[in-house]
C-alpha cells in the first residue's frame, strides 16, 4: 500500500505525539530541559519526595523496629517513591560494587546473585577492560532484579593497609584506582541505571568512621584522595557521589560545603545528584545547603532531616526554595540522563552461568604471583601425592562482610562463623579450590586437612610431594584488622612449608598480610576474595592454563611500624568520643611514603610475577605544547605466552613534590613467546603538577621530570626524561 509523503509524515507526528504525551518525554531534548520540563509540574509535596530516601529493609530506631515501605524491593539499600502521575519511577537502591548484595538484616529470603573478585582484585588486574566488563554484569543483574540504582563504585584510597572496606575499592593509587573504579561504573551504567562513585570523601578507615575528623590539607587532599574520585568521575559521570560518614576539617562530608559545592559542583562541574551514606547526614539546612541532594534511608540518621523538616526549612527560607528546585533537578536530570526514565528496569531471569564466567575471568587475571621458587608453579600433573590444608579450601573461598556482600546461590559454604549478624554473616562461595584442583591433578592422591591441628598438618606436608596451603583473614565493613593472619595460621603456614620445601601459599585476604614464613615457602600467590568462581580461578592459574598476571594495587608493608600510624587510634574501642585523624603522609599515600621515607615493604605497589619473562627497550619521552607522551617496546622473552604490566612513574628532578615519584600510566599486554609490542602512553597533565591551594589550579613547575619505566614501583629498568615549561590549568 503506497501513501502520500504528507499521510506518512502525519501518522509519523500522529505516533510520536502518542509516545510524547507529557513534552519531557521528547528524547530530543537534553536531560535538563526534560528535568525543567517535570520540575515546573511537581508540588512542593513530590519534590520533597524525591529527595528523601527510605531505608528498604527492616531497620532498628531508638530499639524499634522500622517497617520499610511496602513498595521497596524486599531487603535492599533503599527506596524513594516517584512520581506516578509525572511519570517519574521509583529509585530502587541496591549495594553495591561487587554484585546485588542483600541487607543483612533483612527477614527475607536473600537475593543469590554472582559475585565479583573484590575491588581490590579487580585493581590487581590493571585491566579497565575488565572492570567494565564486571560493572556491565552486576548492572545486569541489578537491572533484571528491579533496581535502577547501584551504589557501587567505592574509591577511597587505601592510605590504612588495615582499614576493613579495602577489599571493596581499588587501591593505593589515584590514577589506577581512579580508572579502575571508573571503569566499573561505566559498566554498571551501560544498563541504563545509576551508579554511585563513594564515599566521598576520606573514609579511609572503619575506625571511627562517623566520627572521626580528617585533617589532610586540601591541596595535597586533590593530588590524592580527591584525585581519584575526578577521575573516576570523568572517566564514567556517575550518576550520584555518596557522601561519606566521617567529617574533613571538623565538618562532616554531607554538610560540607567545601566538598560538595565548591569542589565537587563548582570545580569539577558535576551535574549528578549527592547522596547521604546510610547515617551520614546530620542536618537538614546546613546539609541542603551545603550541597547534599538527598537525604538516603533516613532512618539511619535518627531522625527524618529532608522530610518535614525540609518542608519547614523551604516555609521558614533557610533552604531557598531555588535550592530545592536544585536538588531534584539534579535527580531527575540524572534519570533522564542514564536512562532510567526511557528505559525502566523490569525483573527478569539473571544468566548466572554467563555471569561466573565474567566473575571468573576478573579473578583469574587478579591473582598476584608473589614468589615463585625454582619454578614450583605453575603446578604439573603426574606427581603422586598432594597436600591440600586450610582456609575451608575444600569446600569455598572467603568473602568481605558488610553491605557489599553478595549471596551466593548454593548458600554458604562455611556456615555459622562468628559474627553471624552485622557486619557478618561470614560468608564462603561454594567454589571449591580443593575440587578444581583435584580435577587437574590426574592421578595424584589429593588429601585435605582443615589445619587446625598444626601436627598432623605437618605429617600430610612432609609425606606429600607438593602442598598448597590456603590461609585468610575477614575483612569488612564497620571494622578494622591487624596486618597478621588470624588464628594461628602463620603457625600453620610455617609448619607446613617447615616440613616440604613445595609448598604453595595461597593468601585468601582483603589487604595486605605480613608472612614471617616467607622465607620457607617454595611459592606464594596472593588470591584476594576471588568471588563467585575463585576456586576455579585459582586452579587455573595455579596450574598455568592462565598466566599469573595480577600486579599489587596496594603495598605490601614489612610491618605495621613501616605505616604512618603504626597503631590505628581507637581501633577496637567502644563509645569513643569524636576525635581527629591526621595524615603525616599528606598526598603521599602508599608507595609514595614508602619511596619518601627510603622504607622497604615486603612487596612493593606494581609487583607481581609472570609464568613468562619480558623485555623493555626503547623508552622515549617528548612532550609537543606541555603534552607528554612515553613511548617503549615489551617483548616476551620467555617460552610461554602471558601478559605484563610495564608502568610509566614520572619524578621531578629537584624539590617539590609529595614523593619522588608517581605512577604516570600503564598498559596490560599479552605477548605470544618471542613476540614484541610497541606501546604509546600520553601522561596526565595532574601527575606533572602540584595543587596549588591558594588558586585552586594544578601548575606544572619549569624543569626535568624524570619517566621511569618498570616492572613495579621499586623495579624501574629504564628511564628518559622531558624539560616542561611552566603552566598553571
Ligand atoms: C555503607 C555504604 C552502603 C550503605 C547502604 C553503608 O553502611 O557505608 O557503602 O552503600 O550502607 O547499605
Amino acid at each position: 500500500m503506497k501513501r502520500s509523503l504528507s499521510a506518512t509524515l502525519a501518522l509519523l507526528m500522529l505516533a510520536t505525539q502518542a509516545r510524547a504525551a507529557n513534552p519531557w518525554d521528547d528524547r530530543s531534548l537534553s536531560p535538563d530541559k526534560r528535568a525543567d520540563l517535570v520540575l515546573k509540574k511537581m508540588t512542593l509535596d513530590e519534590k520533597i519526595r524525591l529527595v528523601d530516601g527510605e531505608f528498604g529493609s527492616v531497620a532498628k530506631l531508638n530499639g524499634q523496629d522500622v517497617e520499610p515501605p511496602a513498595e521497596a524491593l524486599m531487603g535492599s539499600a533503599g527506596y524513594i517513591p516517584g512520581v506516578p502521575r509525572l511519570g517519574i519511577p521509583a529509585q530502587y537502591e541496591t549495594d553495591a560494587g561487587l554484585g546485588v548484595a542483600t541487607q543483612g538484616n533483612t527477614r527475607d529470603k536473600v537475593r543469590e546473585r554472582t559475585s565479583l573478585p573484590a575491588g581490590l582484585a579487580t585493581a590487581a588486574t590493571w585491566n579497565p577492560d575488565l572492570a567494565f566488563r564486571g560493572g556491565a554484569m552486576i548492572g545486569a543483574e541489578a537491572r533484571a532484579s528491579g533496581f535502577n540504582v547501584m551504589l557501587a563504585g567505592g574509591v577511597n584510597l587505601t592510605r590504612e593497609p588495615r582499614n576493613g572496606r579495602n577489599f571493596e575499592y581499588a587501591g593505593e593509587d589515584p590514577l589506577l584506582a581512579g580508572t579502575i573504579a571508573g571503569a566499573e561504573i561505566k559498566g554498571v551504567q551501560s544498563n541504563h541505571i545509576v551508579s554511585t562513585v563513594k564515599h566521598f570523601a576520606e573514609n579511609d578507615q572503619e575506625t571511627g568512621r562517623a566520627i572521626v575528623s580528617v585533617d589532610l590539607d586540601d591541596a595535597q587532599a586533590r593530588m590524592s584522595d580527591l584525585l581519584a574520585f575526578q577521575i573516576a568521575i570523568e572517566q564514567a559521570d556517575p550518576g550520584s557521589v555518596m557522601c561519606s560518614y566521617n567529617r574533613l576539617h571538623g565538618t562532616y562530608a554531607c554538610e560540607n560545603d567545601e566538598l560538595l559545592n565548591r569542589i565537587l559542583k563548582k570545580e569539577w562541574g558535576y551535574k549528578g545528584y549527592v547522596m547521604s551514606d546510610w547515617g551520614a547526614d546530620h542536618s537538614t539546612a546546613k546539609a541542603a545547603n551545603a550541597g547534599l541532594d538527598q537525604e538516603s534511608a533516613w532512618v539511619f540518621d535518627g531522625q527524618n532531616r529532608f522530610g518535614e523538616a525540609l518542608k519547614a526549612a523551604i516555609a521558614d527560607k533557610s533552604v531557598p526554595m531555588k535550592r530545592l528546585d536544585d536538588m531534584v533537578h539534579r535527580i531527575l536530570r540524572t534519570l533522564f540522563d542514564k536512562g532510567v526514565i526511557d528505559d525502566p528496569v523490569a525483573q527478569a531471569q539473571v544468566d548466572s552461568v554467563k555471569d561466573a564466567a565474567v566473575s571468573q575471568a576478573d579473578a583469574e587475571e587478579s591473582i598476584v604471583l608473589l614468589k615463585n621458587d625454582k619454578a614450583l608453579l605453575p603446578l604439573k600433573p603426574g606427581v603422586k601425592k598432594v597436600a591440600v590444608i586450610g582456609a575451608h579450601a575444600d569446600v569455598g573461598v572467603p568473602a568481605g562482610g558488610g553491605s557489599s556482600l553478595v549471596y551466593p546461590a548454593g548458600g554458604n559454604a562455611v556456615p555459622g562463623l562468628a559474627p553471624e549478624t552485622w557486619p557478618g554473616p561470614v560468608m564462603f562461595h561454594p567454589s571449591s579450590p580443593l575440587k578444581a584442583l583435584k580435577a587437574r591433578f590426574g592421578q595424584a592422591e589429593v588429601a585435605f586437612a582443615d589445619g587446625a591441628d598444626l601436627d598432623a598438618a605437618a605429617k600430610l606436608a612432609a609425606a606429600s610431594d607438593v602442598v598448597i596451603v590456603f590461609a585468610r583473614n575477614w575483612d569488612g565493613e564497620a571494622h578494622d584488622e591487624p596486618l597478621t593472619l588470624p588464628d594461628n595460621q602463620d603457625q600453620l603456614i610455617a609448619a607446613v612449608a617447615g616440613a616440604n620445601a613445595n609448598t604453595v601459599v595461597v593468601l585468601e585476604t582483603g589487604n595486605p598480610v605480613t608472612m614471617p614464613w616467607l622465607t620457607k615457602a617454595g611459592a606464594v600467590v596472593e588470591a584476594w576474595y576471588s568471588g563467585t568462581s575463585g576456586g576455579e580461578a585459582i586452579a587455573r592459574v595455579l596450574f598455568g592454563e592462565v598466566d599469573a598476571s595480577g600486579r599489587l594495587p596496594i603495598t605490601f608493608p614489612a610491618s605495621a611500624d613501616q605505616l604512618p600510624h603504626p597503631v590505628i587510634a581507637h581501633i577496637g574501642e567502644d563509645n569513643v568520643p569524636p576525635f581527629d585523624l591526621d595524615y603525616p603522609e599528606g598526598a603521599a599515600a602508599g608507595y609514595k611514603w614508602f619511596d619518601k621515607r627510603a622504607l622497604t615493604p615486603l612487596f612493593p605497589f606494581g609487583y607481581g610475577l609472570s609464568y613468562s619473562t619480558y623485555a623493555y627497550d626503547g623508552l622515549s619521552a617528548k612532550q609537543e605544547g606541555g603534552k607528554v607522551t612515553v613511548s617503549f617496546t615489551v617483548k616476551n622473552t620467555g617460552t610461554r605466552a602471558g601478559k605484563d604490566v610495564p608502568q610509566i612513574y614520572v619524578g621531578r628532578q629537584g624539590d617539590g613534590w609529595e614523593a619522588p615519584r608517581r605512577l604516570a600510566g600503564w598498559e596490560k599486554i599479552s605477548l605470544q613467546p618471542g613476540e614484541s609490542k610497541q606501546v604509546t602512553l600520553t601522561v596526565d597533565p595532574r601527575l606533572l603538577a602540584h595543587f596549588d591551594g591558594k588558586s585552586h589550579k594544578w601548575v606544572i613547575a619549569k624543569g626535568s621530570y624524570d619517566l621511569s619505566l618498570g616492572a613495579s614501583s621499586r623495579d624501574l629498568r629504564l628511564s628518559s626524561s622531558v624539560t616542561l615549561e611552566e603552566k598553571r590549568f
